[in-house]
């Protein structure tokens, strides 16, 4: 589902400043910094993967480790592409993070349906899921993927239950509420030292949904389902939500006893889809240096509570990022730490600090 990724990279020019100190070696006494790299990106000699092995510890691959990219049919699963990015984080030694093994989205529709077009029994696709649970664990194996995303938005924005058909949430409508556990179980048989995380956004700014997470991991970890850490993806603006109300939300996961990660982050210019294109003026750039800086001392607080051990960008460079197409297309956005040629922002300049 990439969009055309390779026209985001054409003709750029690099200006990549190798004597910069490294994110890595900054966050190295509080947190791992992980990037989200797009295939195209780790299979060409591009901007965001030199950045990436001077500035990063860990990644994560935006879309090639996703259902849609990988189960094919019954028969077959087609690792290709995750193989690429999992060859490109061994040979240069990141630690990595496997999204998804649950989603609602970017999942291939034939898993909830019979040859006939009808809809699957709970049988079958509790089967298909298990299988493919399995298969994708093994195959990681022979890599360094240490922490894996199980399910991913399971949360209604709407009801504050769990997603269900009404929030395209097909894993619910056919296996019921426990599929979320049996996932958990399946991925924990497959490999016991793995780091197994609910991961879901809005966490850290709808307070029901902060909430129904909270009862949903309590409740797992009362009768001992694995689930280690809880993913706050992290996909803010500018303006909102508060830090502090952020730092809430860390501590409240933290205080259950799981981890936290940062699984997701972006801080775009905008608040809403409403918002017409802006000027990405030098004091727009600034403000959002100041929320980064700000954003970056509470994760610091939070790493040295032992809450935090991870913090992942969602993206490298502005020009690659998934939020120039959404929520509004080609409306473009500049929320994260480089530029298209790979020159930091004053948002990187400020973090480091
Ligand atoms: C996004 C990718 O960045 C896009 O390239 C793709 O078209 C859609 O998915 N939450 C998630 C990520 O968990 O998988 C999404 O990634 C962003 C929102």
């Amino acid at each position: 589902m990439e969009k055309k990724v390779s026209d985001f990279h054409k003709d750029q020019k690099s200006n990549i400043d190798q004597n910069a100190v490294s994110l890595k070696d900054v966050f190295k006494d509080y947190f791992s910094i992980g990037t989200a790299l797009n295939h195209y990106s780790l299979t060409h000699d591009s901007i965001e993967t030199k950045l990436a092995k001077k500035h990063f510890n860990l990644i994560v691959a935006e879309n090639c480790t996703k259902m849609d990219s990988i189960y094919k049919s019954e028969t077959e699963l087609d690792f290709s592409k995750a193989n690429d990015f999992l060859t490109f984080g061994k040979c240069n030694n990141f630690q990595m993070r496997w999204h998804t093994l649950v989603w609602h989205s970017q999942t291939p529709d034939w898993l909830f349906k019979n040859n006939d077009g009808t809809a699957v029994s709970k049988e079958v696709l509790e089967d298909r899921l298990k299988h493919y649970i399995r298969s994708v664990m093994n195959y990681c194996k022979g890599f360094q993927v240490s922490s894996f995303d199980v399910v991913n938005e399971v949360i209604s924005d709407k009801t504050f239950g769990l997603r269900t058909k009404d929030d395209h949430s097909l894993w619910y409508e056919i296996l019921g509420p426990d599929y979320i556990e049996k996932a958990f179980i399946w991925a924990h048989e497959a490999d016991p030292k793995a780091e197994l995380v609910i991961n879901d956004y809005n966490l850290e700014i709808i307070p029901q949904k902060r909430q129904a997470m909270y009862e949903l991991v309590k409740g797992m970890l009362e009768r001992e389902i694995p689930v280690h850490a809880v993913g706050l993806q992290m996909h803010i603006s500018i303006k909102n939500p508060p830090v502090e109300q952020i730092e809430e939300t860390i501590n409240l996961f933290g205080s259950l006893g799981v981890k936290v990660l940062v699984t997701e982050m972006d801080v775009s210019a905008y608040e809403s889809e409403k918002e017409a294109r802006k000027e990405y003026t030098a004091e727009l750039l600034e403000e959002q240096a100041q929320r980064y800086g700000e954003l970056f001392e509470c994760f610091k607080r939070c790493a040295k509570k032992g809450y935090l051990e991870k913090v992942i960008l969602w993206g490298v460079t502005d020009n690659t990022s998934w939020k120039n197409f959404f929520p509004v297309p080609d409306r473009t956005d500049i929320p994260l730490l480089f530029n298209a040629d790979g020159s930091a922002k004053p948002a990187f300049t400020r973090i480091i600090k």
